[in-house]
């Protein structure tokens, strides 16, 4: 199967056919997204709360961004890769937003990056997607402004939060960029935005009418310990698989039973 291109998402959008978005943060986690046939997968900034164990996202690096980035590009070959930009790192200006951004590109070899932010950040969309970088918009709850909202806070409940969400919709869309995701909303409002832009909306506790939905891989497949939020829907429960066949492997070596006669190498006679 060739890579999708952005086109494609818009037709997939026309079509009513929904786009499958998935994070990833290695070169496994890709294989395995890639061989499901998902449409793209996103190295989140959740990078600093599910592999570093952070509490936000905020710490995470550009380095840490693009090195991750590059060995999910290592897993994939054929499946469009979007990489998040990490707090800090478009926000102060939209020449080093372009710079930071043409690093995950070349470095990565990522297909585009992902800003939080709406009408505040139009004016960097449209820097950098006049350069050639394909951009996609994140609204909704913005974890990068955790320290403004005082916690993961639903957004969209009231009509002139409603009325925001649309405002930023059509800001990103009008600066270019090609999709946005719409994060921990109520349906209602998830619906507002998608009537009012032409570009596909990814939803992540946005209700079912978004063009696609995105989970963070960990939560889809069962994989952390903690209770997952309300949005998430586990596909899987593979940490308790794993747990076991650590066990059993620990009981093994233990009582001797491992290595076994086929897991030894022979001397030639
Ligand atoms: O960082 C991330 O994983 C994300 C998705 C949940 C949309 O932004």
């Amino acid at each position: 199967m060739q890579q999708k291109a952005i086109e494609d998402f818009i037709k997939m959008k026309l079509n009513g056919e929904k786009i499958v978005m998935i994070t990833a943060y290695d070169y496994v986690q890709a294989g395995i997204a890639e061989e499901a046939g998902v449409d793209i997968v996103l190295v989140g900034d959740s990078l600093a709360t599910t592999v570093q164990g952070k509490d936000n996202t905020i710490s995470v690096t550009l380095e840490e961004m693009i090195y991750h980035a590059k060995i999910v590009r290592t897993g994939l070959k054929n499946t469009f890769l979007a990489c998040d930009m990490p707090f800090m790192s478009y926000q102060v200006n939209s020449e080093q937003a372009l710079t930071n951004a043409g690093r995950i590109l070349k470095e990565s070899g990522a297909n585009a990056v992902k800003m939080e932010g709406g009408a505040n950040i139009a004016g960097t969309v449209k820097k950098l997607t006049e350069s050639g970088i394909p951009v996609i918009g994140h609204i909704g709850l913005m974890p990068q402004f955790i320290n403004v909202l005082g916690g993961y806070k639903v957004q969209g409940k009231i009509s002139s939060q409603i009325d925001k969400l649309v405002e930023d919709a059509k800001a990103l869309e009008d600066s270019g960029a090609f999709m946005i995701v719409l994060e921990a909303m109520p349906e209602d409002a998830a619906v507002s935005v998608k009537k009012s832009i032409n570009i596909p909306t990814i939803g992540i506790g946005a209700g079912k009418y978004t063009d696609g939905q995105v989970l963070v891989f960990y939560d889809a497949v069962g994989m952390l310990a903690q209770k997952p939020p309300k949005f998430v829907k586990k596909f899987a429960e593979s940490r308790p698989i794993i747990i076991e066949a650590l066990k059993t492997y620990g009981r093994e070596v233990k009582n001797g039973s491992f290595p076994a006669e086929e897991n030894i190498y022979k001397q030639q006679k």
